[in-house]
């Protein structure tokens, strides 16, 4: 059995359930926003959320209607997140087809990616649980703050890995984190289980997005389904650059993160800052940083997960993550 089936194993009728639910949310009669609601419907992405709320619930009880509106407005906030984030970030491709920016335009993408946030409300408001609606509010805004920190970073001159964690903690980490939470609520777990979830799903989501950072140095678009490279188009430095940038003090090096930053690097100098990271030690060192956090997350399995089928598959879960290839 492959790994994602392996991992959907205990949960495979409730995910059933959700993929109905959460199709069901973005139906529309007519229309450029049917034609583009269909076109975001058409390449579901790995699911990687709602498989964590529907695990984590089942962990500490049964996924009940409560779990599921839940997985649907977190699945659709998320959704919404990439159709803006690809805006910002001028991306022509996600989950190996056209951006909603690409085939359509910027101000479609602006206006679906609005229709879609409102709608993952709408689904949590059907949970009639005020603490979830509150977590999935703060949610939206913690996303929003890491992607403006990131915005606002390209443009100062250095960029430390302190930084680095605050932007990946709230633009990717705070989603696993509030997964998981809100996965552990929804089927009557203690204050202190909810809590160590939540820090389970943060750690996990670190890991997540050091890996995301670590395939942008590869040549890899067939298998991902996402340009490569593009970070450093972007002006974005990433931990394996950082690292290396910081470990090394080489101005000419240096000079280029800058014109990254700038927005002012061609193709050949991307190469150069590629194989500058690689050379000194760069990818080996955001390796074993995803390591450290993936024990602190290995440490909530240990403790508090007791049914034997749930385990193997959030150890699955927690160790795809680190070694996926997409
Ligand atoms: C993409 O997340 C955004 C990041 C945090 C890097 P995923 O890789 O989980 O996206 P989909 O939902 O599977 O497309
Ligand atoms: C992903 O940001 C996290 C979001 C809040 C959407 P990135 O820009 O790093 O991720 P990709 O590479 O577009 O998926
Ligand atoms: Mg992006
Ligand atoms: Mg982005």
């Amino acid at each position: 059995m492959d790994t994602l089936s392996l991992i959907k194993q205990p949960i495979e009728t409730e995910l059933g359930d959700f993929i109905e639910l959460f199709n069901h949310a973005l139906d529309h009669e007519d229309g450029l926003l049917q034609t583009v609601l269909n076109h975001i419907k058409q390449r579901a992405g790995k699911r990687m959320r709602p498989i964590l709320i529907l695990l984590v619930a089942k962990n500490f009880g049964q996924v009940s209607s409560v779990t599921q509106h839940a997985a649907v407005g977190l699945e659709l906030l998320h959704t919404a997140s990439l159709v803006h984030d690809d805006v910002v970030d001028e991306a022509a491709e996600r989950r190996g087809q056209a951006s909603v920016n690409a085939d359509y335009d910027n101000k479609v993408a602006v206006l679906v990616g609005d229709y879609v946030l409102s709608t993952a409300l709408l689904h949590v408001s059907y949970t009639h649980s005020e603490i979830i609606v509150r977590r999935l509010a703060e949610l939206g805004r913690t996303l929003s703050d890491g992607e403006i920190l990131q915005l606002a970073n390209i443009q100062s001159k250095k960029v430390t890995e302190e930084v680095y964690y605050k932007i990946i903690e709230r633009k990717t980490a705070a989603l696993f984190e509030a997964c998981a939470a809100i996965g552990a609520e929804s089927s009557g777990a203690t204050e202190e289980e909810v809590e160590a979830a939540r820090l389970f799903g943060k750690n996990l989501g670190i890991v997540f997005q050091i890996r995301d950072d670590i395939f942008d140095y590869y040549d890899s678009e067939a298998e991902i389904g996402k340009p490569t490279g593009n970070d450093l188009a972007e002006g974005k430095l990433t931990l394996p650059i950082i690292y290396a940038l910081n470990s090394t003090e080489n101005e000419e090096m240096n000079a280029l993160a800058r014109k990254v930053k700038a927005h002012d690097v061609t193709r050949e100098e991307i190469e150069k800052l590629v194989a500058f990271a690689k050379d000194n030690g760069g990818i080996e060192y955001a390796e074993r940083r995803m390591w450290d956090f993936h024990a602190e997350a290995q440490s909530f399995i240990d403790t508090y997960v007791k049914d034997e089928s749930v385990r193997t598959s959030l150890q699955t879960y927690l160790d795809y993550v680190i070694k996926r290839n997409k």
